[in-house]
């Protein structure tokens, strides 16, 4: 009977050790999975949980928290924009004189860019990084692949609409949207602005800086430029540092070519000056061609000029792929990546 007693008690005791085991075991396996957690996913857990002012913007993701291959090509960079302080160095001289069509010596460089900054603003007006923003910005290519895309009202949708050389709206406006804050030309592409659009010279050569304030003043005619005088608000230029054109060759596209395509350098800049990056209008056509939305292509051997056209398309791809940019390929494809 003592025994049957003992056994009695002894059943409730040895149910209630197992539950409290049970429980301190499952507390546990909680505690070391909430540290896995934290532990593998520590980069994206802190974009939620980070104090509000803690993150450099407001977006869902910014770009300067994106990993690796953003921060390696980053840590090299040169100033994407001139300013009246900008010092260009000798080797990146070198490397920018080299591009073709480009001669002249350093003190007519010096000359002419002093000459630009008594005309144009001092420093480029860029909005700068802030935790209460987020910076989005559409880089328009001039691929024929935008045709039938219907991208333009998520063009429109982006803070920055930046388009280049030829490219156009109108006409095109479902496809290519209607607003550009941003035009990027070089003498040879130049077209008319408004008086709200930021005209982004890109200089090849010192030829297209002296170019930039005779345009605006006395006009400015030679052989090749189309445009000796351009409409456009001179208090909203900026201009392309020759700097950042080597910095992009040399850390981007590893020396491939001879030297960038325009719409690379600006996807460049826009990873520099926004918080998300929408890529439109970049893709060769089905013979390897660039070719334009907005036009039948006449040299069928373009290819893509002097430019490394496959490595940037590879290194866009690339970006893509790691969710850095979103990619909008157009007709050819119903996806971005
Ligand atoms: O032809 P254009 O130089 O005006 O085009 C602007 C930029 O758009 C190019 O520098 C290139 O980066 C990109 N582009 C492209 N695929 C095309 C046409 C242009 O990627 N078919």
């Amino acid at each position: 009977m003592k025994s049957t007693w003992s056994c009695w008690r002894l059943l409730p005791i040895h149910k209630h050790q197992t539950s409290n085991i049970n429980l301190k075991v499952m507390v546990f396996i909680f505690l070391l999975c909430v540290t896995g957690i934290g532990v593998f996913w520590r980069e994206d857990i802190s974009l939620y949980f980070l104090p509000h002012d803690e993150r450099p913007c407001a977006c869902d993701q910014c770009l300067s928290e994106d990993g690796l291959l953003l921060s390696q090509n980053f840590s090299k960079f040169a100033e994407p924009l001139l300013s009246v302080n900008c010092n260009l160095s000798s080797a990146d001289f070198n490397w920018w004189s080299h591009i073709p069509g480009g001669k002249g010596s350093y003190s007519s460089y010096k000359t002419t860019v002093d000459r630009i900054f008594q005309m144009l603003p001092a420093s480029a007006d860029v909005e700068p990084p802030s935790p209460d923003r987020c910076r989005t910005c559409a880089v328009v290519g001039n691929s024929v692949n935008l045709k039938d895309s219907h991208y333009g009202p998520l063009i429109d949708f982006q803070d920055i609409v930046m388009r280049m050389n030829r490219g156009r709206t109108k006409g095109y406006e479902a496809d290519v949207g209607t607003r550009t804050t941003h035009h990027v030309m070089y003498p040879e592409s130049a077209v008319d602005l408004d008086n709200t659009t930021r005209l982004v010279l890109f200089p090849f050569k010192i030829r297209d800086l002296e170019w930039i304030t005779k345009a605006f003043s006395t006009g400015f005619s030679r052989k090749l430029i189309l445009k000796s005088n351009i409409r456009a608000n001179k208090d909203l230029v900026m201009v392309l540092n020759p700097a950042f054109m080597r910095y992009v060759h040399h850390v981007w596209l590893r020396k491939k070519g001879s030297y960038p395509s325009t719409g690379f350098m600006a996807l460049v800049l826009a990873l520099h000056i926004c918080d998300e990056v929408h890529v439109f209008g970049f893709g060769a056509d089905s013979d390897g061609n660039w070719s334009h939305y907005w036009e039948e292509l006449k040299n069928k051997k373009l290819k893509t000029g002097q430019h490394p056209g496959g490595e940037e398309y590879g290194v866009l791809q690339k970006l893509a792929q790691h969710q850095i940019v979103k990619f909008y390929m157009g007709r050819d494809s119903s996806l971005s990546i």
